[in-house]
């Protein structure tokens, strides 16, 4: 059975690098036999997290929508801006939101846990945002999932991709590949145990 990889870009700016970025890597993840869904989380908007709103009403729908999106998953592919050499706002809240979830109605319920991850950034500065990605990771890490250590990030992402929407650098286009390759062979290995 092909592997099932949710991709998420943590912007919704209009003209986002990192939404170019997650279209290049469903392509890809696509063309290597994955079975691709790819989201926006302008299409799940959610209050900043909040324990006291959790405790008066619960955990919001649209974070009980993804919760369950990402568990019908094998992998997950997170595209990630870098605001001040960290996570964004929009990517944390997300995550947050998601690792309170514990049920679903009667049923124990983790979305994040066991989930196969792989990270990508794109941003227009040289670093590429590979600073972020190190924050990613250790979120990730502690909600449960399992980041592998392939990563993708493209600098200079105003000029970095082509009318096709493909990606200009051979050494970036070649790191998202093998990025796409490690997190499919890893979800096909555990649905073969
Ligand atoms: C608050 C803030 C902090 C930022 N810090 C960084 C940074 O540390 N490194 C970087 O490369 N870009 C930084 N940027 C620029 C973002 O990389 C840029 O806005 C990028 O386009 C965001 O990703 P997107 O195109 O997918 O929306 C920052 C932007 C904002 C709004």
């Amino acid at each position: 059975m092909n592997p099932k990889i949710l991709v998420i870009p943590g912007s919704n700016r209009s003209g986002s690098f990192n939404v170019s970025l997650a279209a290049a890597v469903s392509v890809e993840l696509a063309r290597q036999g994955a079975d691709v869904t790819r989201i926006s989380l302008i299409d799940y908007p959610l209050p900043i997290v909040d324990e006291d709103l959790k405790a008066a009403s619960g955990i919001p729908e649209n974070a009980m929508k993804l919760g369950r999106l990402i568990a019908a998953q094998d992998g997950v592919f997170l595209c990630c801006p870098e605001y001040n050499s960290s996570i964004p706002p929009l990517l944390k809240n997300m995550i947050d939101w998601v690792s309170l979830i514990s049920k679903d109605g009667d049923r124990p319920f983790r979305p994040w846990a066991g989930r196969f991850v792989a990270l990508g950034s794109a941003s227009d500065g040289k670093l590429s945002g590979i600073r972020g990605l190190y924050h990613v990771r250790s979120v990730m890490m502690n909600v449960g999932t399992q980041v592998i250590s392939e990563q993708c990030s493209l600098g200079g992402a105003s000029k970095g991709f082509d009318e096709d929407g493909r990606i200009r650098d051979e050494r970036t286009q070649s790191m998202l590949e093998k990025t796409c390759a490690a997190l499919i062979s890893h979800c096909v290995l555990m649905n073969r145990r």
